[in-house]
């Protein structure tokens, strides 16, 4: 009897890197914000389709170290929409049962947008029907220099023999400790690279990537990234 490849179905984990705002400005001959204003719909878009779909965790990068570097105004907008989005949101993802976390460092955000997500944060850990996880201030670098600095101070206190490191070690030590790997990492606006996104948790996962600049991003784009995933064929190294 011929075996059957195992077909991927739905994504337990969507991540997504939601990138063209500043081009989604530019073709519409507005400033850069007003791309991001725009691309806020999408993220209520995408997180509408992801409850939809039964997807269990979303990922999205909003914000990345090397994002700091954009021009002051730029920064200052995006941090202000971040703090309106999560406050104005919050009854939502409650009503909702979505649960917000993050990944990043999170020290690197102004206090007042700290502060928000801190309560929000608190507020949904009880709610079990989509994890909404913002990667905020996040590099897979620094992620994976963090790790490694706080294994090599836990082995010099001897709480960590290096002998006995595995990779489930360092796992629990990255900031999506507890989350499974993403199943599917979908970009927009049809850049081919991964600008320093979940280095080590995208080994394995299905890329889709869609020419449709983010604030253009609806529910029809996600379910077809989801089709897309469908006929993977995942083989994980094997045969
Ligand atoms: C993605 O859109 C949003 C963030 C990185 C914050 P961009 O602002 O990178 O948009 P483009 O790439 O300039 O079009
Ligand atoms: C990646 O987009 C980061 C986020 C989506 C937050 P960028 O626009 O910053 O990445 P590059 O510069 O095109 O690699
Ligand atoms: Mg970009």
């Amino acid at each position: 009897m011929a075996k059957e490849t195992p077909r991927a179905t739905v994504p337990q984990h969507v991540a997504i890197i939601m990138d063209g705002n500043g081009r989604w400005a530019q073709k519409h001959h507005l400033p850069r914000l007003s791309g991001h204003e725009a691309g806020r719909k999408s993220v209520k878009r995408a997180v509408q389709a992801a409850i939809d779909h039964g997807v269990r965790y979303l990922t999205l990068y909003a914000f990345s170290v090397e994002n700091w570097q954009r021009p002051r105004e730029e920064v200052q907008g995006l941090m202000g929409l971040l703090r309106g989005v999560i406050r104005e949101e919050l009854s939502e993802m409650g009503k909702e049962g979505i649960r917000l976390r993050t990944i990043g460092r999170k020290q690197d955000l102004p206090d007042a947008v700290r502060e928000e997500l801190e309560a929000a944060i608190e507020s949904t850990r009880g709610n079990t029907r989509l994890d909404l996880i913002l990667a905020l201030s996040y590099g897979s670098r620094v992620e994976i220099t963090e790790a490694v600095q706080v294994m090599a101070r836990e082995a010099q206190a001897g709480q960590l023999d290096p002998e006995q490191i595995r990779e489930e070690t360092v796992e629990k030590h990255l900031y999506t400790r507890g989350i499974p790997d993403p199943d599917l990492l979908i970009r927009t606006s049809g850049e081919m690279r991964i600008s320093n996104f979940m280095l080590w948790q995208i080994s394995y996962s299905e890329i889709h990537v869609t020419p449709v600049l983010w604030p253009d991003f609806g529910e029809k784009d996600f379910s077809l990234a989801l089709d897309d995933y469908a006929g993977r064929d995942r083989r994980f190294g094997g045969v």
